[in-house]
């Protein structure tokens, strides 16, 4: 007797629990038909002040649709997808069972150990040949990966500054947020304390210089002194211990060399 398809499926809806989402509000619901599984997203899970078109919720549920597909090829089914206009959002067939691919295997391990990475960004430059094959997963997914240029990523700092602004005064939404943010839930839905850095990891909204105080100007007669210039950015985290804390390049101060920006 072969491997049960609908073991097999069941395994697949579990693997979709390791996917990204939003809030981790996890806004999916699957069902087992036959030798089919059937992907709902949940309207109750969706954030009504934060994600009010859903979009979170879907880009959620294509996280979710992503694992349980590596899922299913990493136990040697092959599949196949059908996208119905309305409810389900997908239907995933079994269609025949075949030896594992060990690439299929391996991308199911990685799944394991992924995720998210809320420390300060790193300053080095993501080479060209990974870049390249990030693009190329995208389209493989059907999707694609647009590089920003420094001007368009200035421009989107500024405009995730504004509406993190907006955010912070939105009285709903900070509600909103207090529910899946910080804490812990018996579900494991939303983000415990444990993954949230003890401040916020600088962005390049940090890097406009226009936001750094005027140095004050030396008295006549005497020359200034060498900028003092401190960091702000946190050493330690929670979630991870300590950050790597090598002296910044710029200027030697403690601030982690993997931090965007430090002084300047
Ligand atoms: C559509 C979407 C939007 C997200 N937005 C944010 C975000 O704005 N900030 C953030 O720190 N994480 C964001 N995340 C990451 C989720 O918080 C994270 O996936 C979730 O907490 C589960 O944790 P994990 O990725 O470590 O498994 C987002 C994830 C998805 C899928």
């Amino acid at each position: 007797m072969g491997p049960s398809v609908t073991d097999a499926l069941a395994a697949a809806a579990d693997a979709a629990r390791l996917a990204p989402s939003v809030h981790n509000t996890q806004p999916w619901r699957w069902v087992v038909r036959g030798d089919t599984l059937e992907l709902y997203a949940v309207p109750q899970r969706q954030l009504q002040e934060q994600d009010p078109d859903g979009r979170l919720m879907i880009l959620s549920c294509g996280a979710a649709l992503h694992h349980a597909l590596v899922g299913l090829a990493a136990e040697g089914w092959e599949h196949r997808v059908e996208r119905p206009a309305g409810e389900p959002l997908a239907v995933v067939h079994a269609e025949r069972h075949a030896p594992a691919d060990p690439h299929a295997m391996q991308r199911m391990q990685l799944l394991r150990v992924r995720h998210t990475d809320r420390r300060v960004v790193s300053d080095e430059p993501v080479p060209p040949d990974v870049r390249d094959a990030l693009a190329e997963a995208a389209r493989h997914g059907g999707a694609r990966l647009h590089v920003l240029n420094r001007d368009q990523v200035l421009q989107l700092a500024v405009m995730i500054e504004h509406s993190g602004e907006a955010q912070r005064h939105d009285e709903r939404m900070r509600a909103e947020t207090d529910e899946w943010v910080g804490g812990d839930r018996p579900e494991g839905t939303g983000l415990p304390d444990a993954v949230i850095p003890a401040e916020l990891p600088l962005t390049t909204v940090a890097e406009r210089t226009s936001a750094s105080p005027a140095p004050s100007r030396p008295a006549p007669g005497t020359t200034a002194p060498p900028p003092t210039r401190s960091c702000t950015a946190t050493a330690t985290s929670p979630a991870t211990g300590s950050w790597p804390a090598r002296p910044c390049r710029t200027c030697g101060c403690p601030r982690p060399s993997t931090a965007r920006r430090c002084c300047r």
